[in-house]
């Protein structure tokens, strides 16, 4: 397979020439991977129906999992969705940042990218990349992330070469994504604020600056179709430590044990068992979030047999959204 043309771009004050060349190939119903501060995302022209399907062969994604629309202009969003109070409020306190918000859909935006649903996803990213190119192309960016599905969410450029490869035109390689999860994705098309999947914006936060309280659905509710398939699937098998005998069930799985958790934590083997190569020590939980999927593809490059990881004991800030994406690793194994 033919490489994927990366280029580098500055991720505090993006070249505006590079920015150009990228928004000219979506503009051209191409496919741009570019940064996001949670992970990076595999961009089309959100208008162009036969743009928005190049995601879906790319990534090998089910056709009726719909897609996020990304905004650099909150204006942009009033033609194509209805803004309701709380998400004013929302948008205001929490934009550009890390949370996705599903509204009532204005039905302008193609069914390609929302999968025939009445609602659609928007979000506003706060990396300057990202916020050029959606402004330099003039129309919102339809992006999921820039993984292959079901492989874990790509946090650097040369993940997403790695999955996609050919199948997409150009890389924007802004560096390490700061945040390292997804965005929050919270629903609010009813009464009550439902979280649909846990991210980089803390469900805490979200009931302070409202003042309500957002139901939990331990993960993504039956509502989001991307609930219906496999996740963030390593190469190699995932245990979390929460499971007893995690130490016998890793040693029957092969002797190249590897170990992902926060400092302090106690592995649950004998001292020696895993080899510094195959042991990722986070500093705090924003670190863990930050490095957790870099920290898969790094173990499964290092050959690691099995993948153990220390599940965080507290729900809460990004926690929860660790929580999730190790149980989703880890599921069906
Ligand atoms: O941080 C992020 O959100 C990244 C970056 C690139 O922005 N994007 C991302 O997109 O994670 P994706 O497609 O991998 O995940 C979007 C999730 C999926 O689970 C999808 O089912 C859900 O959002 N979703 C999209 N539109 C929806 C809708 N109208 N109703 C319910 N869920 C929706
Ligand atoms: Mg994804």
């Amino acid at each position: 397979m033919s490489e994927s043309r990366i280029i580098p771009v500055s991720s505090w004050n993006p070249e505006a020439e590079i920015v150009e060349r990228a928004a000219e190939v979506l503009r051209a119903g191409g496919l741009v991977a570019f940064p996001t501060e949670t992970v990076y995302g595999l961009g089309a022209n959100s208008l162009m129906p036969e743009a928005a399907l190049k995601i879906f062969t790319a990534k090998g994604r089910p056709q009726d999992n719909p897609l996020i629309l990304h905004f650099a202009a909150r204006r942009d969003v009033d033609p194509i969705a209805l803004v309701t109070e709380r998400a004013e409020e929302l948008m205001k306190k929490f934009w550009p940042g890390p949370l996705t918000l599903v509204l009532p859909s204005k039905g302008v935006v193609p069914r390609e990218v929302t999968a025939g649903l009445d609602t659609i996803a928007v979000r506003m990213p706060s990396h300057p990349v990202a916020l050029s190119l959606i402004d330099r192309a003039g129309f919102p960016i339809a992006a999921p992330s820039a993984n292959s599905s079901g492989r874990p969410s790509p946090t650097e450029a040369q993940a997403v070469a790695d999955d996609l490869g050919c199948r997409v035109d150009l890389i924007l390689d802004g560096g390490l994504t700061t945040v390292g999860v997804e965005s929050t994705v919270l629903d609010l098309t009813g009464p009550t604020m439902i979280l649909l999947r846990p991210g980089g914006c803390p469900v805490e936060r979200i009931e302070d600056a409202i003042g309500e309280k957002v139901l939990l659905t331990g993960g993504e509710a039956h509502r989001s179709p991307g609930t219906r398939y496999r996740h963030y699937a390593p190469s190699v098998p995932l245990l979390l430590d929460r499971e007893g005998n995690v130490h016998a069930r890793a040693a029957a799985i092969g002797h190249r044990i590897a170990w992902m958790g926060m400092t302090g934590a106690e592995p649950p083997f004998p001292r020696g068992t895993v080899h510094d190569a195959l042991s990722i020590v986070f500093t705090s939980m924003e670190n863990y979030a930050r490095g957790l999927f870099h920290a898969i593809r790094t173990l499964e490059a290092r050959q690691a047999d099995v993948i153990v990881a220390q599940w965080p004991p507290s729900p809460e800030g990004v926690g929860r959204a660790v929580q999730d994406r190790l149980e989703r690793a880890s599921s069906k194994r």
